[in-house]
């Protein structure tokens, strides 16, 4: 097809399929040029003004254009007519959109911690058991052989939920500064023996640093029996540390003092990073605190009514805040709970 004119027909036939914006223009873009009336009907019908060898050429030229524009104008029918399948109502509904996601929810890392600790002192015979976050005086303090006036008192500060002046009763309402309480709760209302964990929040009045908070979760272990000794303690707590830090984790019991707990220890692992070779996580020395312990006061077992010439215990208590941060590594308390959420999906 070589003259210019139709090399130009064909141009505008393809403008005008491509304007066709639906299967029925489309068809009557075919019929306007190839129907029987149609344009290039118009072209065939001027060939026998022309030469026997001007008409072979021009004849087949035309022929061409005629092939070509039908191809043309059956591709552009398909396309529609497939368009046309897929372009559903405007009100339909498109079970093939991807539906709205429901964000799961999960435990926070600190209590995925606390269940984690809950479940190894489980295997070793310790039943869960809870107290008050709301306590009296007489349990946060007196009952747990600390005086309210005595220096001892002082890091079990917390907020009082009374007012002196108005409060006629010889104890205070107030948020428990640790879970040891529970110890007492439980060895009033059952006896000997006793193995018990208790998890729960606990309130301090410290400012929040980035090992404090004032709001936290401790998880405290008592148990009570005849012949309890400090080898029980050291036993149950190497294989507990163990199975939290990993089968290679030493312990180290210091000596320390609180009042409820006679003797009293502080209970260091082998540090998680670093495996006792120093690092600054233990502060070069490869050993990290993680909780405090003894064995019970016999006045605390006497308060409970349980005879200490009788019976004898231990007990233990750690943050379990600082045992997320060591087995997460999470060098900040603070993230816990002022994170972006994609900080917490991690767990
Ligand atoms: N209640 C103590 C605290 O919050 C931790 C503690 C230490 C608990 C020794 C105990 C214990 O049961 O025996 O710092």
């Amino acid at each position: 097809m070589s003259d210019p004119d139709l090399t130009a027909l064909q141009s505008e036939f393809t403008a005008a399929l491509a304007a066709a914006k639906d299967g029925a223009s489309a068809d009557r873009v075919k019929s306007d040029w190839l129907g029987r009336t149609g344009r290039l009907r118009k072209l065939t019908e001027e060939l026998g003004k022309l030469s026997p060898d001007q008409k072979k050429i021009r004849g087949k030229a035309i022929n061409d254009l005629k092939l070509a524009c039908e191809a043309a104008a059956e591709d552009r029918l398909k396309a529609l007519a497939s368009n046309g399948a897929k372009a559903a109502p405007a009100d339909a509904i498109d079970v093939t959109l991807p539906g709205t996601s429901t964000k799961l929810g999960r435990r926070h890392p600190i209590y995925q911690t606390m269940d984690e600790i809950r479940e190894i002192f489980a295997k070793l015979g310790f039943e869960a058991a809870y107290g008050p976050e709301i306590e009296t005086s007489y349990y946060n303090f007196e009952a747990l052989n600390i005086p309210l006036d005595h220096p001892a008192a002082e890091p079990f500060d917390t907020w009082y939920l009374d007012d002196p002046e108005v409060a006629s009763r010889p104890y205070r309402f107030l948020l428990r500064s640790h879970t040891s309480p529970a110890q007492m709760h439980i060895m009033e209302a059952r006896k000997p023996p006793i193995r018990v964990v208790v998890p729960g929040k606990v309130f301090r009045t410290d400012p929040a640093d980035a090992s404090h908070l004032p709001v936290f979760h401790q998880l405290e272990g008592l148990m009570v029996d005849e012949g309890v000794s400090f080898a029980d303690l050291k036993g149950v707590l190497a294989i507990a540390m163990k199975e939290l830090f990993g089968a290679k984790t030493e312990t180290r019991f210091r000596p320390s003092y609180f009042p409820f707990t006679e003797p009293s220890a502080e209970v260091d692992v082998s540090c998680v990073l670093c495996a006792g070779a120093g690092c600054s996580a233990c502060k070069g020395s490869g050993w990290i605190e993680v909780l405090g312990s003894g064995m019970v006061h016999p006045k605390v077992l006497e308060y409970a009514k349980i005879d200490p010439e009788k019976y004898s215990g231990f007990a233990f208590g750690m943050g379990v805040e600082r045992i997320a941060m060591l087995k997460l590594g999470v060098p900040d308390i603070r993230h816990f709970i002022r994170s972006h959420p994609l900080f917490l999906r991690q767990w």
